[in-house]
């Protein structure tokens, strides 16, 4: 592993301390803490799926230095340019693999960096999460010289089978995911692809496992789904999932999606232009 850098705690390296902030509302403050919970099994159950990180590698262009904001564990970060991983939980810190990357422990919305100091940056499933998005995205603004890329989540997305089981997934998205013309309001113009999602995706991400309907039903994938650890009590969508998985209504109402490779369940590639 590189380095490890903690502007705010100075001398705190890997696993010597967990930053822990509570704050504004109890959806954020459980969230704050979340990544020190959720990281617990986060490198075993979202391993990034090479598909998609060609595409977010595609999108960085020739950039040779990247900012990886909110990198979690390391996913989806190129091996071929030198990466700058920005992440709170010094938990997921812990579990990243060995690399060459500069690890620094911070927020978005306070990036220890000089203006221009890389040539891209990137935020993958991340951004949801950030307390003041705006503010994180006019610092990745500061911090690029050019290109930035975000993979993110349409919350006017409607057309994932999941929510018909929980049906607050959908309140949950709109609440936390930019709406993606706020992209362009923030950065100028942006370029908005989909991005599909293999039937086999390695990462666990919520709809990883669309072609894999009994898998929502395992504690532990869903443990490493923040979108699960906000709904809360899921004991009534669980019982009819597992119901319809059993009389074969599930399979009546979605089976034509087993014939499908990838799917577009909501996840978009926004690119500045
Ligand atoms: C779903 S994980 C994604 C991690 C990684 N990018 C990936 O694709 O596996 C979301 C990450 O965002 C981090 N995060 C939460 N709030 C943040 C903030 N304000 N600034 C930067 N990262 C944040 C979490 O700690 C967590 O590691």
């Amino acid at each position: 592993m590189g380095s490890i850098l903690c502007p705010t705690l100075p001398g705190c390296h890997r696993g010597a301390r967990r930053v822990w902030c509570m704050s504004w509302s109890m959806l954020t403050s459980l969230m704050d803490a979340l990544y020190d919970t959720i990281g617990l099994n986060y490198a075993n159950l979202r391993r990034p799926d090479a598909r998609i990180a060609g595409t977010i590698a595609n999108a960085l262009g020739d950039a040779k230095t990247v900012l990886n904001v909110g990198a979690g564990a390391g996913s989806y970060e190129p091996t071929d340019r030198q990466i700058t991983a920005l992440e709170p939980s010094a938990e997921m810190i812990s579990q990243r693999p060995a690399s060459n990357a500069t690890i620094v422990q911070g927020s978005a919305e306070n990036l220890p960096f000089d203006d221009n100091s890389f040539d891209a940056s990137m935020a993958v499933l991340t951004i949801h999460h950030w307390k003041d998005k705006p503010k994180g995205v006019a610092e990745m603004r500061r911090v690029t010289r050019d290109k930035i890329v975000f993979l993110t989540y349409d919350p006017a997305f409607r057309d994932f089978w999941l929510a018909d089981y929980f049906p607050a997934l959908i309140t949950l998205d709109e609440g936390q995911m930019p709406q993606l013309q706020g992209y362009e309001k923030w950065l100028g113009k942006t370029k908005i692809s989909v991005v599909p999602i293999p039937h086999d995706c390695s990462d666990g991400f919520l709809a990883g496992y669309w072609r894999r309907p009994s898998a929502y039903l395992d504690q532990r994938v869903r443990a490493a789904m923040s979108s699960f650890w906000a709904l809360g009590d899921v004991s009534h969508g669980l019982a009819q999932l597992e119901r319809d998985l059993k009389d074969g209504i599930w399979q009546d109402r979605y089976g034509d999606l087993r014939d499908l490779e990838e799917l577009d369940c909501g996840y978009r590639l926004v690119e500045t232009v």
